[in-house]
């Protein structure tokens, strides 16, 4: 079996090799993938952006590749889904309608609310006159949310009227995005969980719960960043309240975009906060996320490959876990989530006993260099979370990065 996977980060990383070892023993294409991606078995770079949908629609035609897995969101909104089904090609990901459910928080949130699925409330508002009116009207704290991609700096958390009304400033008159709308969102307060569920059509399958860190710094300090670490499970989300979101969440969300004309194909991934009225969406994500994967796929026992294409064909899924928790903290190249160097050697990679997921590398003459902002995801597993911990730091201690940083803290909520 022929498997392209699309993306180069540590998110496809642990695809890879999770689907590496299905029992199938599939041959893998990755584009453009990276360089650490090459130490799994029957693995194969293919010189090709995740964007460029025409360049690997052919590749996949010319190879007859059997499946195609999708990494990242730029991928899905250039509509690879929506050109692979055309051509009839099995593909895990979601259309750009579907893919809606990310990239635009306006489409989301009036889904959720048209539905009754439990989110913050909130307002859109397109000009800065009428957003500022209607924050004097209901003060802060608030939130205030940029419609559209921003990098993951659109979103404001306004303890203060003076803090909201700059970023309202700053998105709406100074078009610091581009021109653009913003939500704005009640203020909710509780821990934050993710929640991956793969889905086709209707039929959702829960395939993990895990805990990201999304501060630059310990602490829960600094600015937002892609996730700087996570681990799973997830001691502080009792399971009623997992199984309550299911239910109650994600599945309803899966039957509305199906309603809507809009059938969701992929990992469907709710950010969601435990409020003390039960869990609420932050926001959905149309795809796996990172680094929140790379301890998800380890801790998942069952066959991914299998998975997939069970719940492509509407066949029943099963999931097992194996019973150790798993840690993953993030190396990052010092101003990482703004500018940052490349290049920077890494060493100690090769004789580490832990996983570790390439998330921004490369290897030059036999030398692996740092060559993104979030570098490495390394892994630990433990009986505990607390030994899962203890043996993600002890693998980062073992490697010699200058001029790399990480959070000390990941996982300091559960143990
Ligand atoms: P988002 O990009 O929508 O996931 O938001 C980034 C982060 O901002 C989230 O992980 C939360 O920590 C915080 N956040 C977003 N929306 C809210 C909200 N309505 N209430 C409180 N915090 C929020
Ligand atoms: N870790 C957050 C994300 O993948 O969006």
């Amino acid at each position: 079996m022929k498997i392209l996977i699309i993306g180069r980060g540590g998110r496809e990383h642990a695809i890879a090799w999770k689907l590496a070892q299905s029992s199938v023993h599939p041959q893998l294409f990755v584009a453009p993938g990276s360089d650490g991606m090459l130490s799994l078995p029957d693995t194969v770079r293919v010189p090709i952006e995740e964007t460029d949908t025409a360049a690997l629609l052919q590749f996949a035609k010319e190879k007859g590749v059997d499946l195609t897995v999708v990494g990242p969101e730029a991928a899905l909104m250039a509509g690879i889904a929506n050109a692979f089904q055309e051509a009839g090609l099995a593909i895990f990901a979601p259309t750009r309608e579907a893919a809606a459910i990310e990239g635009s928080k306006q489409f989301a949130k009036e889904l959720m609310e048209k539905y009754g699925i439990p989110t913050a409330k909130f307002r859109t508002f397109g000009d800065y006159a009428s957003a500022k009116g209607y924050l004097d009207e209901v003060g802060a704290p608030i939130v205030v949310k940029y419609d559209g991609l921003a990098a993951g700096k659109g979103v404001v958390v306004a303890m203060t009227n003076e803090e909201a009304d700059a970023a309202l400033r700053d998105m709406l008159l100074d078009n610091h995005f581009g021109e653009g709308r913003v939500v704005m969102e009640e203020f909710l307060q509780g821990p934050e969980f993710s929640l991956f569920a793969m889905v086709n059509g209707e039929q959702v399958v829960p395939i993990g719960v895990a805990q990201d860190h999304k501060r630059a710094h310990d602490g829960d300090q600094g600015p937002n960043t892609g996730g700087m670490g996570a681990y799973t499970p997830v001691p502080i989300i009792p399971q009623e309240q997992v199984d309550w979101a299911v239910e109650h969440i994600m599945k309803p969300t899966a039957a509305a975009l199906a309603k809507e004309g809009r059938p969701f194909c992929g990992i469907l991934y709710g950010g969601l906060m435990l409020t003390q009225q039960g869990p609420k969406v932050i926001e959905f994500n149309a795809r796996f996320g990172d680094p929140e994967t790379e301890v998800v796929l380890v801790r998942l026992k069952s066959d991914l490959l299998q998975m997939i294409l069970d719940i492509l064909d509407h066949k029943p899924v099963t999931v097992q876990y194996n019973d150790q928790a798993c840690l993953g903290v993030v190396m990052a190249a010092d101003g990482y989530p703004g500018s940052y160097p490349k290049g920077l050697p890494i060493g100690g990679l090769d004789a580490l006993p832990n996983i570790v997921f390439h998330m921004g590398t490369k290897c030059e003459d036999g030398r692996w260099l740092s060559n993104g902002g979030r570098v490495l995801c390394v892994v630990g597993q433990g009986d505990t979370l607390v030994e899962a911990q203890h043996n993600a730091y002890d693998g980062v201690a073992k490697i010699s990065a200058e001029g790399l940083f990480l959070r000390k803290d990941i996982g300091w909520q559960a143990v």
